[in-house]
This record gives C-alpha cells, structure tokens and sequence, in this order.
C-alpha cells in the first residue's frame, strides 16, 4: 500500500527491545507518515515497550511488544528488522512475499556475493537469489536504486562511517588505491543492548581498544561498496576501537594522494560530492575542528572533513556519525522514506544534543 494523505503506513519493527530497534521506535514516534504497528521481543512479549524503553512513556502508551507472529506483521505495510546476524535471513523471503517492503538492519543480506557469507559470518547463505534484489540502503551511494526497492538492506555502523569517510575521494580519484587503512572508533551501544564479556559496561568503560583487529566483518561490506566506486577490487585494511562512550563512531581512512592533489582539490571533491546531501555536513579542518561524534549525537548528521599533510603526500580522511542514528536507524529510516516517497528528512530533523 502506497501512502496517502488520509491514511498513515503500518509498519512493525521486528527486533523492538534492542538498541536499534528503541531507536526506531523513537524516530518514528515523531515521524508523520507512520504509525507503529507492531513491534516484536520473545523476552519481553506481552509486557508494556516502556517496560524495555521508559525514556517512551506517555509516548507509546499502552502498547505492548509481541511475539514474532508472521502472520500479524504481514498485515503492516512496511516491517523493520533489528535482528542478530543469520536471524533476518529466513523472515525476508516471507515478508517480501506478503507485499511489505522491508528494510533490515542487520547484514544478512548486504553482500552481494553469497560465498562472502560462508567467509566472514560463518554460515551459507539459503536465499542467494535476494542478494541480488537488496539494495545497500545508503543514500549517498544508491538513492535512485532506494526509491525503486523493495529489500533494503541498511549498512553497518562502522561501515557507514568508513565508507562515507572515502566516497570524494574515491569517486573523485584523489587517493592511490592499493594502499587505504581505515581506523574506527566506536561506542559500546554498537554491540547491542545484551552485555557479553568485552561488551559489558564495566570492561568496557574508559578502553580504548583495537578488536578484530584483522578480519573485522564490515571489512566485506566496505570492500565491496569501495570496489564499486572504485571501479576494481579494493583491498582495506580496517581496524575498530571500541571506546568507552555509548554512541558515536568516528572513521580515520589514512590514503596517500596522488600525484598533483592537493588541498584545493580535495575540499572541491567534498563539495561537489557531498554539498547537497541533507545529512551531510562538511566540517573544514582548524579552527573548527575535524567531525568528532560529539556534535552528530541524536541526530542523523554524518559530519565529514579532512586532515591534508602535503608534507607526506597524504590525507586523513573523516567521518563522525551516531552509530545508533546515521549508522543504523536513522538511515535505516532515510531509505524507508526514500523508498515510500516521503520526504528523506521526515522523522529525521532532530539537531545533535550538546552537551552529549
Ligand atoms: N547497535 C548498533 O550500533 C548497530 C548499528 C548498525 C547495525 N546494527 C545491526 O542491527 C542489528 C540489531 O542490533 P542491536 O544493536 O539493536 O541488537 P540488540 O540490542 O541486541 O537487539 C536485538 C533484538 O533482536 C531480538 N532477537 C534476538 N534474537 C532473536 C531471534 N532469534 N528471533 C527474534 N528476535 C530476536 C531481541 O529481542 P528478543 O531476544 O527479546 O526477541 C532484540 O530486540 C544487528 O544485526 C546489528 O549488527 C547495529
């Protein structure tokens, strides 16, 4: 169903008690072209969502979440997935099928070669035929391809904020491609709301702490995006940081230049690739300072910029974003709006907190 003056879309969010899908909730209780309709936790079915959510009370009064029932979710029109790895995977097909868009989260189906899943997330793939009908939901990247989808399927946190990080760069042919390392920082709200050792508050708080060092999964998806931009196969280096703020993730990406590139040439490529973009803000250097996730928290703003060192023939470049907003529900959000035709920025239009 196609939305209409008089009538809100349904849509449910599958995944509903965790970090992504709270923020969801949150985003689309403001958003004016929505009603939610449904929102699933086995854990917590049955019980109020302020329950799992108490910064929603008064907002979603009396609703309460439900078990992860097919058969009332197909009755919404558009369903969101904040599911672990390998669970969205066997819902999607049903979904689709029953006519809802759907826009999923989690990364079972942002790569677009099947072998890739056995690789980095440990299983095979049993729907190989959808890799190739999802979309990898980042606007600045395919809204053309968003506006036409029916799967999306919405990027990772540290993948967002790398890739958005090289996109002038890359698009524009400034950087020597054999040689990128991507270094990314990010809170601890990235690993979900279900504490695990390494993830739990108290081993977590004030690290500063490279982890999968070597094979990072969003690796696969950065690969893959930047290979297309670039137009062959990329090889990255990529190393996280978990740090001890709970949202935020700030990308690195260390290039050299190529011959001739300079600083001029660099902030016309952000402003050429990057000026009209409604969540993009280009930050320039001194006196104001690089993106820093400080000033994009609670919003939707990917904040971009760039360190230039002419001295070594190099760039640093820059992304900040919250990784539970532009890194995860708040473009996960973009899309749907793309995608149903509203206006991008509906539900999306909070400023940054400051202090955060
Ligand atoms: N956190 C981030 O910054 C971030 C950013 C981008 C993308 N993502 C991706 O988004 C997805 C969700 O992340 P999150 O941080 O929101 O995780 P989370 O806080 O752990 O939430 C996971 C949700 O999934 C539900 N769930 C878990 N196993 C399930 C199953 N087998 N069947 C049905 N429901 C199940 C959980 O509720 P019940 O167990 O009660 O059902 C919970 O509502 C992940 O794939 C993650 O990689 C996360």
């Amino acid at each position: 169903m196609e939305a209409s003056e008089e009538m809100s879309v349904r849509v449910a969010i599958i995944g509903a008690s965790g970090y992504t899908g709270g923020e969801l909730l949150r985003i689309l209780a403001v958003h004016r072209e929505v009603e939610v309709a449904a929102a699933t936790s086995r854990e917590y079915a049955g019980k109020p969502i302020t329950h799992v959510h108490p910064h929603l009370r008064a907002i979603y009064k009396g609703m309460r979440f439900i078990e992860v029932d097919l058969d009332k979710i197909t009755k919404a029109d558009a369903v969101f997935l904040s599911l672990p790895a390998g669970v969205s995977i066997n819902y999607v097909p049903k979904l689709l099928e029953s006519g809802l868009k759907v826009i999923d989260l989690g990364p079972d189906y942002r790569l677009k070669n099947p072998e890739d899943y056995a690789r980095w997330y440990g299983f095979e793939h049993p729907h190989p035929d959808l890799l190739e009908k999802a979309v990898y939901g980042m606007p600045e990247l395919y809204r053309s391809e968003i506006a036409r989808a029916k799967l999306i399927a919405s990027p990772g946190c540290n993948s967002t904020a790398a890739i958005l990080s090289l996109i002038p760069a890359i698009r524009e042919g400034l950087i020597d491609l054999d040689h990128i390392a991507i270094d990314v920082k990010v809170g601890s709200s990235e690993a979900g709301r279900k504490p695990a050792p390494g993830t739990h508050h108290p081993e977590r708080e004030n690290v500063i702490r490279p982890y999968e060092a070597s094979g990072h999964r969003h690796v696969a998806e950065v690969e893959q995006e930047l290979s297309k931009l670039a137009g062959k196969s990329l090889k990255i280096a990529f190393v996280p940081h978990a740090v001890g703020s709970i949202r935020g993730a700030l990308a690195t990406s260390h290039t050299w230049l190529l011959e001739g590139v300079d600083e001029k040439k660099i902030i016309k490529a952000y402003a050429l690739i990057y000026g009209k973009e409604p969540f993009i803000r280009i930050v320039r250097g001194p006196p104001v300072g690089y993106p820093d996730p400080k000033y994009v928290i609670g919003s939707n703003f990917a904040d971009v910029g760039f360190a230039y060192d002419g001295r070594v023939g190099r760039a640093a470049f820059m992304a900040a974003i919250d990784n539970l907003m532009k890194g995860a529900a708040g473009q996960a959000v973009q899309s749907f709006n793309i995608m149903m035709g509203f206006d991008e920025r509906e539900g999306l239009t909070y400023p940054p907190l400051k202090p955060a």
